[in-house]
């Protein structure tokens, strides 16, 4: 089942997320339609928050890019990540292009550190700890970020929030073309 994706203004996109136990019903249903929905987007990764439900769920899927010889690989590399929490940053920070299906027609340069620790839940509930780099690190740095209500134009310069004003603004109020259903939230 492919779900309509919130939109910026969204309050659920502002909340924090609550952890889940093996026992919530339906994770792996759940799972795959968060997949179904990400790929249907064109999306690399997708956090519950995302299709309006506060919970600590994450996946992430995109072909995975080899720079020795300047291809992409054709099948994609997939991770669902239960309950994550990055425990360490390592490495320099770099700057990467980010968008969000959330924030449609915005793409910009995100600072966010080249390398991190995640410690995280599989399907299973298998805990794992690992170290994330290249484009894993950046797209989980993204969709945890949606775990704890942040999304990544909060971490651009105030200059930059300021001239994405009005366009913000314009997505919040449902005034955005996408191909991918969308689910707007409506002020009383
Ligand atoms: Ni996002």
């Amino acid at each position: 089942m492919i779900y309509p994706i919130v939109g910026f203004g969204h309050p659920t996109l502002r909340k924090t997320a609550q952890p889940i136990d093996k026992d919530y019903p339906g994770l792996e249903q759940l799972v795959s339609d968060m997949f179904e929905t990400m790929y249907a987007a064109d999306g690399v990764g997708l956090a519950a928050p995302q299709i309006d439900l506060s919970i600590r769920v994450v996946v992430i899927g995109f072909r995975p890019y080899d720079e020795k010889t300047d291809t992409y690989g054709d099948v994609s590399e997939e991770h669902v990540l239960i309950n994550p929490e990055i425990i360490e940053y390592r490495g320099e920070k770099k700057y990467f292009n980010e968008g969000c299906l959330s924030i449609p027609d915005i793409h910009e340069d995100v600072l966010r550190p080249e390398a991190v620790v995640v410690r995280y839940n599989d399907i299973d509930f298998n805990e794992h700890t690992e170290e994330f780099t290249g484009m894993l690190a950046r797209v989980a740095q993204h969709e945890i970020d949606h775990l704890d209500g942040k999304v990544f134009t909060d971490r651009l310069s105030n200059l930059r929030r300021t001239m994405l004003h009005r366009r913000l603004a314009d997505i919040a109020a449902g005034r955005v073309a996408t191909r991918y259903r969308m689910k707007q939230y409506k002020r009383k």
